[in-house]
């Protein structure tokens, strides 16, 4: 295990920009030749159990005044869809504006995360689970991280140097129709409708949404949560994240998922198909989950 001091000057001295060329889902036990972090401390995802520590109340959700009609860029990764939440053409005064921000002054979070981007992990045509975490066992269809940087650093590429310098929400999501019982529903923010726009690595397009229900879905999610101190679950694999995984069952569209699933390559030509774009559970080793949650 690497040695903390050299996490540190790691963080401190290496590229955040880990290109797509130099890492695939075919061999996630190789990051950690280029990006040594990969094998080091605090990696994600880990199982979640439901008998953890608890402890006191969750960060709040807070819209910013530009919260409501927001344009965001949609972008085929090669490894992800990921929506980019600080594109806005139109501000470009306030660079640094986030249409969603993470407000918390009491344990165990403190500070302002504005939401920089948020993206998917799914799996395949054969149907088994993509999700990245495991709650008491069990892996979900799919997993959506909604990442938060600290705003009291000049950038996300700084926040992202730093332990605690993130915060991932990250909901794990049921197939729409799975299970009989009612259940927290993701907005797709008509995602599924565009997602052929983007089914070829380094496609994007732009468009305007409405991100009220997103927000209200965000808040719903947070009233009961895991935490934990981890990574981020691709390279560079920055140890800097605090975790909240949500406990609450929550449901995807059916089209949009089987669109990600069915409809999304990893590469130009649309050879090859993006699902199981997830990284398999770490050790936990001496870590602390706790159950956070609000009445
Ligand atoms: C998101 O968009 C902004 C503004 O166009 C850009 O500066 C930033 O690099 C983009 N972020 C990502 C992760 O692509
Ligand atoms: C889907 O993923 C599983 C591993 O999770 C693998 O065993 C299976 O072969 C994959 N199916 C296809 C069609 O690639
Ligand atoms: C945004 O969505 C919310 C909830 O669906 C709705 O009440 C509100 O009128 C919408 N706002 C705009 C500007 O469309
Ligand atoms: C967990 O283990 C690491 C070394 O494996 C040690 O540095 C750290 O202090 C331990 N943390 C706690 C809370 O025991």
């Amino acid at each position: 295990m690497l040695p903390w001091w050299i996490v540190l000057s790691l963080l401190r001295t290496q590229s955040n920009d880990a290109p797509v060329d130099t890492w695939d889902y075919s061999d996630t036990e190789a990051w950690g030749h280029r990006y040594p972090l990969c094998s080091g401390p605090l990696q994600s995802p880990i199982a979640l159990r439901k008998d953890e520590a608890s402890t006191a109340a969750p960060p709040r959700v807070v819209a910013t005044a530009a919260a409501v009609e927001w344009e965001v860029e949609v972008r085929n990764t090669g490894r992800t869809i990921v929506m980019n939440m600080t594109y806005d053409p139109r501000s470009r005064e306030t660079p640094r504006q986030a249409p969603i921000q993470l407000v918390s002054q009491q344990e165990p979070l403190f500070g302002t995360f504005d939401l920089g981007e948020v993206h998917f992990h799914f799996g395949n045509v054969s149907g088994n689970p993509g999700s990245v975490h495991a709650i008491g066992d069990r892996f979900f269809d799919a997993e959506v991280h909604f990442v938060f940087f600290d705003n009291s650093f000049e950038s996300n590429d700084l926040a992202a140097r730093v332990p605690g310098g993130c915060v991932v929400i990250a909901i794990p999501l049921n197939r729409e129709g799975r299970y009989q019982r009612r259940q927290l529903p993701f907005p797709t923010l008509g995602l599924e409708r565009r997602i052929e726009a983007v089914s070829a690595r380094g496609d994007y397009f732009t468009y305007d949404v409405n991100l009220t229900n997103m927000r209200e879905m965000l808040s719903v999610a947070l009233r009961r949560v895991y935490m934990y101190s981890g990574s981020l679950t691709t390279p560079p694999c920055n140890p800097v994240v605090i975790w909240f995984v949500t406990a609450i069952e929550t449901s995807v569209n059916a089209v949009f998922l089987d669109r990600l699933i069915t409809g999304v390559y990893r590469d130009r030509d649309r050879r090859v198909l993006m699902g199981n774009n997830w990284r398999p559970l770490r050790e936990k080793g001496n870590r602390t989950v706790y159950t956070v949650q609000s009445n």
